[in-house]
């Protein structure tokens, strides 16, 4: 399982239920990198999305206590572990928000971070992997100009993925 997501300087990702920065070249890379793949995220992140509608040409995957229509409908970690077993691990991309990734970027081999040399305001945040002895990032791009910022895309590997 993989993770994905832009932060800011300060590993921000979010604020009002939305994300800080328009980035058209990271979309892009969000959207062919997760296009016919499944993706998992927690009910918030999926009411962001235009409409509260799920992202289309991939299995949406959405953790809530609540039944969701229109998605694959999780209701606790143990419900999604049994459910993605079904897919090749490496199709399989965790997409947010904050609790989601705090929950599952443990268990993800690979963590695809685009860095946005800025400061977005953020109140909702994700772990700093440079903290983190367990996570090295093993790849780092040069810079990319993004709609006016700069922006780094990072892949790093997770030395201890916890097992589901
Ligand atoms: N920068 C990026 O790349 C990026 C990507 C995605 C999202 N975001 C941002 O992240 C923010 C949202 O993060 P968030 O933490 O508020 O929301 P979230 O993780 O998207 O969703 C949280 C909700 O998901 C459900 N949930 C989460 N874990 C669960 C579990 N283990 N079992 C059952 N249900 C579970 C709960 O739903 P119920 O409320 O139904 O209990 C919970 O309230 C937004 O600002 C969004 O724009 C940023």
């Amino acid at each position: 399982m993989k993770a994905i997501f832009h932060c800011d300087r300060h590993w921000g990702i979010g604020r009002q239920n939305d994300l800080m920065f328009s980035l058209p070249k990271d979309m892009k890379f969000f959207r062919e990198t997760t296009i016919g793949k499944i993706v998992i995220m927690g009910r918030n992140t999926l009411l962001s999305f235009p409409n509260g509608k799920p992202l289309k040409n991939r299995v949406n995957i959405v953790l809530s206590p609540t039944d969701i229509e229109g998605v694959v409908s999780v209701h606790d970690l143990g419900e999604l572990f049994g459910e993605i077993k079904r897919y090749p691990p490496d199709d399989v991309y965790v997409i947010g928000g904050a609790s989601v990734y705090k929950a599952l970027i443990p268990y993800c081999n690979e963590i695809l971070v685009t860095k946005v040399d800025a400061d977005g305001g953020a109140e909702m945040f994700v772990p700093n992997l440079d903290l983190d002895p367990d996570y090295e990032c093993i790849h780092e791009s040069d810079p990319v100009e993004d709609n006016g910022f700069l922006t780094r895309y990072c892949l790093y590997k997770n030395r201890n993925v916890k097992v589901y």
